[in-house]
């Protein structure tokens, strides 16, 4: 890996990130009153996201959880918007209350292609949760409900984003200084 210690910086502390998803909690444990929630973590990114998260829902709403993971296919293909899976969930989504929880939406390109793939196992309804949002790289139109934070087009690692598979664990949002 090459060493980037010394070249990112904070962008977004841990305090303002557990805050920020304390309120999304307040506000999707308002939306799902009388539901229950089934999250969909995106691998790995979305892990740190969605224990987070989960942990501060109502305890009045049931919550269950199940784990996908994939890939995009390489620049050539990435045009077509075609992505992987490379682990699929465990259980069928028919009658679930589906809340998709994904680190980034950067092109748009993943979530929209599993969108997809997912409303076509007949969920009662789908919803995608997002820590980040940076709108000005997105190449597919992507409907998303809830939003931590929408930050510029900067690469950013920490709190589930890697660099080069490092750093995921971080628990504040750094960025790379350019
Ligand atoms: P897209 O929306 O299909 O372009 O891809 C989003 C995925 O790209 C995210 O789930 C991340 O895994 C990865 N990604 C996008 N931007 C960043 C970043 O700034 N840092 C780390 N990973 C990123
Ligand atoms: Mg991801």
């Amino acid at each position: 890996m090459d060493d980037i210690r010394d070249k990112f910086s904070v962008m977004i502390s841990k305090e303002e990130v557990e805050r920020r998803i304390k309120e999304l909690a307040e506000e999707i444990s308002r939306d799902y009153k009388g539901k229950s929630i089934h999250m969909i973590c995106i691998l790995k990114g979305g892990v740190y996201f969605m224990t987070l998260l989960s942990k501060q829902i109502s305890e009045d709403i049931p919550v269950s959880l199940d784990f996908m993971s994939v890939s995009s296919y390489g620049n050539e293909m990435k045009s077509s918007g075609i992505v992987k899976i490379e682990k699929d969930l465990d259980e069928p989504l028919a009658g679930k209350d589906v809340l998709i929880v994904e680190d980034i939406i950067d092109s748009g390109r993943t979530l929209y292609y599993l969108l997809g793939i997912l409303k076509d196992r007949k969920p009662s309804s789908i919803k995608l949760c997002t820590l980040l949002d940076k709108p000005d790289r997105r190449e597919r139109e992507v409907e998303v409900n809830y939003t931590g934070f929408v930050i510029e087009d900067r690469f950013v690692l920490g709190c589930g984003m890697d660099y080069q598979q490092y750093y995921r664990n971080l628990p504040y949002i750094a960025v790379v200084d350019s």
